[in-house]
């Protein structure tokens, strides 16, 4: 292990501004990003296409084995291909957002996406985001964050970032969506959204960007991994 690359593990719930953090993180690093969530994204992106239900966790699990994605950068940010198809408009939809924690729930899914996961880690280092980036797919990560925010924090954003993207949503409803998919995702059986014993806690819903990313340098610091 001693010579692998660093990872810096940034789990927690969704809105909660992990994204946001890791890819600043990243870019001041000059490291590689690993955005989880995209993966089990792509998985029901691909599973809406071909009719299969969210309950069909064999093929759902197949699917996830021979997930052909790939990962760009364009003008406006990320760019993700499935199958060589941009479908980065789709990825970030309430419709997607709900399928892909029912999917991730299996754990046959979540088997099939290690590998994958794990293959990002290369030097300098890896910032990787998601539910259990310090708990399962990087236990030895250098540093690991957990992120949180109020539910209604993370509803606000959740409506700013969606309204942006001219998705017709209202609050009440996001924040009813939220909860769902925090409930599942912390009480499923297999890599359960907690936080690993070593991760720091970062509570974000009083807290600016800006605040939060000078709070994980300070750790970055701490923890002797230069930037
Ligand atoms: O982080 P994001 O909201 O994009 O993740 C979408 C869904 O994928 C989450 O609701 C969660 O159920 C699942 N997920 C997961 N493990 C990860 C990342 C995401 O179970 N490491």
């Amino acid at each position: 292990m001693a010579d692998l690359a660093p990872v810096i593990a940034i789990d927690g719930p969704g809105g909660s501004g992990k994204g946001t953090i890791a890819m600043r993180l990243a870019n001041r690093l000059g490291w590689r990003l690993l955005d989880s969530g995209a993966l089990y994204r792509l998985v029901a992106v691909a599973a809406l296409d071909r009719g299969i239900e969210a309950n069909d966790g064999v093929a759902l699990a197949q699917l996830a084995a021979g997930l052909d994605a790939a990962f760009g950068v364009g003008d406006g940010g990320m760019v993700v291909r499935l199958e060589g198809r941009d479908i980065t408009a789709r990825l970030r939809s309430e419709q997607v957002s709900a399928f892909s924690s029912k999917a991730a729930a299996f754990p046959d899914v979540r088997a099939a996406l290690v590998g994958l996961q794990r293959g990002f880690r290369k030097p300098p280092g890896l910032v990787a985001d998601g539910r259990d980036m310090g708990t399962v797919i990087f236990p030895d990560a250098r540093l690991k964050i957990f992120l949180t925010a109020s539910a209604e924090a993370r509803a606000e954003r959740r409506l700013k970032q969606l309204k942006e993207k001219g998705e017709n949503v209202n609050l009440p409803r996001l924040f009813r969506e939220i909860k769902k998919r925090d409930e599942r995702d912390r009480s499923r059986a297999v890599s359960p959204l907690i936080p690993a014993p070593d991760a720091h806690l970062i509570d974000s819903t009083e807290l600016s960007i800006d605040e939060v990313v000078h709070k994980v340098l300070k750790l970055l610091e701490e923890s002797g991994i230069s930037s």
